[in-house]
C-alpha cells in the first residue's frame, strides 16, 4: 500500500473533477467537497450533492470505484483508516447515527457527538481561521456561507446542530411562519429542518435569547419549528397563545451552567433541543453533574511571562471597574484565584484586554489565561490542536461551547433515539 499522506493526496486528485460539479454558486472550495466525500466513504455515509446533475448514491458508487481503480480503496475499515488515523480526535469507525455541523466553529459541538458514536456528514462555517483549524482537528474543511447551500445538497443525518447568532425577526404582518423569518440565519436552519426532516435538533445560543426582543425572537423560533411539525419541552398551545412571560419561564429550564459539568466557568446557555412530533413525550436534560470545581483545574504548569498584564492595561481596568460601579453598570474585570470555584464566561473578545478572566499572582499585576488554559475552560482535550495565532485561538475557544455539556446532552439525545 502507498504511504498514508499519499493516498489522501492521491484519492483527493482523482475526485477533484467529480467534486467541482458540485461545488455550491458561491462561498465554498472544491477542499470541502473532496474532504467530506472522503469522509463520507470512510463512515458508509450519504455524499453531499446536486441532485440534479446526480444521485448520491450513484456519484458514491462512482467515486468508491475508482479508489478501487487505482489501488487506494481496498476495504472501508482500510479507508476508514487512511483518513482518520493521524487525526487525535477520530469519527467513530461505526457510527450509531449521523449528524450535521452548523455554525461549526472549532467544532466543539462535533467533539460531543462524536464521544456518544455520532458521524458528522456535514459542516458549514464560513470563517477562513475556524475552518483552517477545523481542518487541522477534524480532517475537513467546512462549506463556507450556509445561506448558498441548498438544503436538499445536504446528506442524511438523524441529528441537526446549530448554535447560530441571535437576529431579531421582522414584526411586519407576522404569521409566524417559515416564510416569515427569511433573511435570518435561523431562516436557513429552519429550511434544512423542513427538508430533512432529522429526528433531533439541537440549537445552542446565548442566554439572552430568552429575553431578546422581549421573548418575540424565541417565540418565532418556537412557533416555527413547531409549525412544521417538531416538538420541544414548551408545548405547543403555549408557543402558540402563552404569554411572553409564560414561555420564558420554561425556556429558562433549557439553560445549563457549564460550572455544572465539571468545568469551572460559569458559562450559561440555551440548549433548545427539538424532535420530530411523536418521536418522544418530553426530553430529559442532562442533571448537574455535582463535582467540585476550582479555576486551579486548568491551569498549566508555567505560565508564559507575557500573559502578565502591563501596568498600564491593569491600572485602567481598575479605573473603568470604579467607573462603572459609579455608574451602577456592573464591575468591569473579573479577577479569580486558583482556588475560586469558577471563572466569568469567557467570551471572544477576551484576547483584547483578558478583562472577564483574571488571575491574581503574588507579587506582580494579574496574567491572562494562555489558550490551552482557555481550551481547557471549555473543556477540549489536551489533543486539541488550537490556532497557531493567539488572538484566533482566543476568539474561537471563546466563541465554542463547553464540550462536556455538549456530551452530556449527546448522550441523553442519542439515549431518546433508542
Ligand atoms: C457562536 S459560533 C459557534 C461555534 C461552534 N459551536 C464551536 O464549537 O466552535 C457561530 C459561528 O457561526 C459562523 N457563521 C456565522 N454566519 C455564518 C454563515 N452565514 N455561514 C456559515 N457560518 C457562519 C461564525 O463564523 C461563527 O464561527
Amino acid at each position: 500500500m502507498n504511504s498514508k499522506a499519499s493516498v489522501l493526496q492521491q484519492a483527493e486528485e482523482l475526485i477533484k473533477p467529480l467534486a467541482s460539479q458540485h461545488v455550491p454558486k458561491e462561498g465554498t472550495q472544491v477542499e470541502a467537497i473532496i474532504d467530506q466525500w472522503l469522509h463520507a466513504v470512510a463512515t458508509d455515509s450519504q455524499f453531499f450533492t446536486n441532485p440534479a446533475i446526480s444521485e448520491p448514491s450513484i456519484i458514491k458508487n462512482e467515486v468508491i470505484t475508482t479508489l478501487k481503480a487505482h489501488g487506494l480503496y481496498e476495504s472501508r475499515l482500510q479507508f476508514w483508516s487512511e483518513v482518520f488515523e493521524h487525526l487525535p480526535l477520530k469519527t467513530p469507525q461505526e457510527p450509531s447515527f449521523r449528524f450535521i455541523d452548523l455554525f461549526a466553529g472549532i467544532g466543539g459541538v462535533r467533539l460531543g457527538f462524536q464521544k456518544v458514536g455520532g458521524a458528522c456528514v456535514f459542516s458549514s462555517e464560513f470563517d477562513k481561521h475556524a475552518q483552517q483549524t477545523y481542518k487541522n482537528n477534524h480532517g475537513e474543511i467546512p462549506f463556507g456561507d450556509i445561506t448558498y447551500i441548498e438544503p436538499t445538497h445536504i446528506p442524511d443525518h438523524e441529528v441537526l446542530l446549530a448554535g447560530f447568532p441571535c437576529q431579531p425577526f421582522s414584526h411586519a404582518g407576522l404569521k409566524l411562519g417559515i416564510e416569515d423569518t427569511r433573511g435570518t440565519l435561523f431562516h436557513n436552519i429552519a429550511r434544512i429542518i423542513e427538508e430533512k426532516q432529522p429526528k433531533f435538533a439541537l440549537l445552542e445560543n446565548v442566554k439572552g435569547l430568552v429575553s431578546h426582543d422581549k421573548g418575540y425572537t424565541l417565540k418565532v423560533i418556537l412557533k416555527t419549528l413547531t409549525d412544521i411539525g417538531y416538538s420541544c419541552n414548551i408545548s405547543k398551545d403555549l408557543i402558540e397563545s402563552g404569554t411572553a412571560k409564560q414561555i420564558q419561564i420554561e425556556a429558562k429550564k433549557m439553560i445549563l451552567k457549564s460550572v455544572d459539568f465539571g468545568v469551572p466557568q460559569n458559562r450559561q446557555r440555551i440548549y433548545i433541543v427539538l424532535w420530530k412530533d411523536g418521536l418522544i413525550d418530553t426530553f430529559k436534560y442532562p442533571e448537574p453533574l455535582r463535582v467540585a470545581t476550582r479555576v486551579s483545574d486548568i491551569l498549566g504548569e508555567e505560565p508564559c511571562e507575557k500573559l502578565t498584564i502591563s501596568d498600564r492595561l491593569w491600572a485602567g481596568h481598575q479605573r473603568r471597574k470604579i467607573e462603572n460601579k459609579a455608574k451602577g453598570k456592573g464591575f468591569g474585570y473579573g479577577l479569580v484565584t486558583p482556588e475560586s470555584e469558577y471563572t466569568n464566561t469567557i467570551s471572544a473578545r477576551y484576547y483584547k484586554d483578558g478583562s472577564e478572566i483574571l488571575l491574581a499572582q503574588k507579587g506582580k499585576n494579574p496574567r491572562k489565561i494562555s489558550t490551552r488554559e482557555a481550551a481547557r475552560l471549555q473543556g477540549f482535550p489536551d489533543d486539541f490542536l488550537p490556532s497557531k495565532s493567539n488572538t484566533q485561538a482566543y476568539k474561537q475557544f471563546g466563541n465554542s461551547v463547553t464540550v462536556p455539556v455538549i456530551y452530556a446532552l449527546a448522550s441523553q439525545i442519542k439515549k431518546s433515539m433508542e
